[in-house]
């Protein structure tokens, strides 16, 4: 991809000079390398459970609840409160991803109210209902406060009340939420940064234009199954806590510090209301549990091929079927799976961590920048640009499984070659017979439901 297909608006340069002047977050080219959060994190998480338990008790308070302090962006800098009091009904705000807990809400208290007066998003923010922003709101019901917390990227809800009402569910990628159309309201946005706000669209964030004024597509990931992963973020910058340390900072523009000298930012404003949370917010987002597989949804035959052809072809990368070869220092060139480099190109890495595999029947799309909508995308993906041969119509090749798309056409027998071959190519552009294999292997990442006997009723 070149530099001015990255850019669809044209408008790159403009941008990254406005947008750092709009955000005034005192970046400066830095040589500094003091207190970097980077080296809070090498000490692995704490053992004592109790310590731990405590621990995770306050990281999950800070993860739902804590703004850092970038109520200041969002409120005096981009005005966002008002915006949301004069014009923000709930039903809007339902329609850019944004999602209610259920679970503080008054009984009954949904059918009562007027969905389509933002006075109702008000009184639903002084509940503290809408996952991932706290607002203060005054005895008028005038908005004097409001800003965004980790929840609000990395949580959604179960919908168990009704389409973006239920449950929280942490962790979860929330794959609605268009933080470009919300940041778009502000009337401090010029046309030009709205036109990139608005380019990206629900589930999708660039976590470094405001720093390099570029724009390529990114999709957003789940927050749990990271805690045998040494590094956090595609390219593998550093762990967890430099990554919550730079989300927490230069993009939810939390009063704290980050430095990093690699990206020449330096960010230093007392108080520091981020770096003394970071150990407890780390504790939190390692014990937030990978969601299971549905029982039932995984035909364990199946499956038992697919973990073959896994085994040949992915598992040299993907260390054990859900880890990462990256915990050994390694990173892909972008070419090695295909991937498009313009993202890695404007990091410090240049290069792709393998993903660790986690829940993935939950989170799809996949790929840093969600280029493989659906997992049989994912495997026809990678028969295509590791040559894997799976469409090769041999048994030997797919690992039996041409046997069954023979089969599944109604020829019966073992038919081989040319026939097989061309079946099977035809199923790769939809989910086939022969991607499912690899496919509920996939499915089946939480390790412990890999082998779970079960008709093929859930897949998806
Ligand atoms: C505005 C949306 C947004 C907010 C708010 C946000 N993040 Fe993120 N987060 C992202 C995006 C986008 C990425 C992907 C970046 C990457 O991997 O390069 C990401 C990645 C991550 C990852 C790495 C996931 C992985 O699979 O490697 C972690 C962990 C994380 N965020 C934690 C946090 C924490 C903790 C907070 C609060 C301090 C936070 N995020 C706030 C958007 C957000
Ligand atoms: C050469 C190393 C390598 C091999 C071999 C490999 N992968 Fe990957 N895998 C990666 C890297 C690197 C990424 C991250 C790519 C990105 O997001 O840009 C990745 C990402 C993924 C993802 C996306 C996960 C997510 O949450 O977004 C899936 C799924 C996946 N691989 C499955 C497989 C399967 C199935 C195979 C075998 C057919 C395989 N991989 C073989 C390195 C590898």
């Amino acid at each position: 991809m070149t530099k001015a297909a990255r850019s669809p608006t044209g408008l790159v340069t403009n941008h990254s000079i406005g947008w750092a002047l709009l955000l005034g977050t005192g970046i400066t080219l830095a040589g500094c390398e003091t207190n970097s959060p980077a080296a809070t994190d090498s000490s692995p998480p704490a053992t004592a459970a109790e310590l731990s338990r405590e621990g995770s008790r306050n990281g999950r308070q800070i993860f739902r609840f804590d703004t850092y302090g970038d109520d200041q962006f969002w409120t005096d800098t981009l005005g966002l409160n008002k915006i949301v009091e004069q014009s923000v009904d709930p039903i809007t705000a339902l329609s850019v991803g944004l999602k209610v807990d259920a679970s503080v809400l008054p009984e009954g208290i949904l059918k009562r109210v007027d969905l389509t007066s933002p006075a109702t998003t008000v009184a639903l923010l002084k509940l503290n209902s809408v996952v991932g922003i706290q607002a203060t709101v005054d005895e008028q019901n005038h908005i004097t406060k409001l800003g965004i917390t980790c929840a609000l990227c990395h949580s959604t809800v179960d919908n168990s009340v009704a389409p973006g009402i239920g449950r929280r569910l942490d962790g979860w990628p929330n794959g609605d939420l268009n933080v470009g159309a919300i940041v778009a309201l502000s009337p401090a946005v010029t046309p030009a940064q709205k036109a990139v706000f608005l380019s990206w669209g629900p589930g999708k964030y660039d976590p470094r234009f405001n720093i390099d004024g570029l724009n390529t597509r990114w999709s957003s990931h789940p927050a749990y199954g990271l805690a045998n992963v040494k590094n956090e973020t595609y390219t593998a910058e550093g762990p967890l806590s430099y990554w919550n340390a730079y989300v927490a900072v230069t993009q939810m523009h939390g009063h704290g510090n980050f430095i990093d000298p690699r990206l020449g930012i330096s960010i230093i404003q007392q108080p520091d209301l981020v770096t003394s949370k970071l150990p407890a917010l780390r504790e939190y987002q390692h014990g937030l549990p990978v969601p299971a597989v549905a029982a039932g949804s995984v035909n364990a035959a199946m499956a038992e091929r697919g973990r073959a052809i896994f085994n040949r072809s992915c598992a040299s990368c993907h260390v054990g079927g859900n880890g990462t070869d990256n915990n050994s220092g390694i990173l892909h060139a972008p070419s090695e799976t295909g991937m498009d480099p313009a993202y890695a190109e404007r990091t410090t890495s240049n290069a792709y961590r393998t993903t660790p595999l986690r829940g993935l029947v939950h989170h799809s799309p996949y790929f840093h920048d969600g280029s493989a909508a659906t997992l049989a995308d994912v495997v026809a993906h990678y028969n295509r640009v590791r040559n894997l041969g799976l469409n090769r119509g041999s048994a030997a090749a797919t690992g039996g499984v041409s046997e069954d798309v023979v089969k599944r056409d109604g020829q019966g027998g073992a038919r081989d070659g040319q026939d097989g071959r061309a079946l099977v190519e035809t199923d790769l552009t939809a989910p086939s017979d022969l991607v499912r294999p690899v496919r509920l292997v996939l499915t089946g990442t939480t390790q412990d439901s890999l082998g779970a006997a079960a008709p093929p009723s859930a897949r998806r």
